[in-house]
């Protein structure tokens, strides 16, 4: 199982129910790793896309405990559910996208994660565990530094990098 978010220098995530900042080039590189394949996520990041849908072109797996029902969507309610669930899919082909409470319940369970790396430190509320301070976790790809497009993207003058992390434990 793969994971994949974008961090900032704190390795936080989110604020106030948001994202910490928009960059194109990253949503692309988001959308080219999830096209096809299976996304999990929690009620919460859902209640953050437009019109709360699901993603399109996408298998979606929704945690939630309560008893809802999510057009083109499957909804699963504890994490043992979710792995008999995935066990259907190939490993690789299965990208947990967070927020933050999903994120830290599968770290455990995944071997792969796709992280973004924002060169900034924004206000900020959800955060990951810095897998750089992990033993568990090696770098195994990073870089270069991008910049932002003022056009395009929320920032203006942060640099951002796209990095891969293995599991080595
Ligand atoms: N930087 C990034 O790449 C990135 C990506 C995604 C999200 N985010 C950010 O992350 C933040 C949201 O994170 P969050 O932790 O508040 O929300 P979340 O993880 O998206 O959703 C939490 C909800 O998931 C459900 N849930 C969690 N664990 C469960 C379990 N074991 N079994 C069943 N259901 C479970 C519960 O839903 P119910 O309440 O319905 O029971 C819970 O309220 C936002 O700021 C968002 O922008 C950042």
């Amino acid at each position: 199982m793969n994971l994949i978010v974008a961090v900032d220098n704190n390795w936080a995530i989110g604020n106030k129910g948001d994202l910490l900042a928009r960059v194109r080039a990253d949503l692309k590189y988001f959308a080219s790793k999830t096209t096809g394949n299976v996304v999990i996520l929690g009620s919460k990041t859902l209640a953050t896309f437009p019109g709360g849908r699901p993603l399109k072109n996408r298998t979606n797996i929704i945690m939630s405990t309560r008893d809802i029902t999510v057009d083109g969507a499957q909804v699963v309610h504890s994490v043992d559910e979710l792995m008999e669930t995935v066990k259907q899919y190939p490993s690789e082909s299965v990208y947990v996208i967070g927020g933050a409470s999903i994120y830290n319940q599968l770290l455990p369970y995944c071997e792969r994660a796709y992280i973004t790396k924002f060169d900034s430190s924004f206000e900020y509320d959800t955060a990951i565990p810095n897998l750089d301070e992990s033993d568990e976790w090696k770098c195994v790809e990073e870089g270069p530094w991008q910049v932002c497009d003022p056009e395009t993207d929320s920032v203006l003058d942060m640099r951002f990098m796209f990095t891969t992390y293995e599991r080595v434990k």
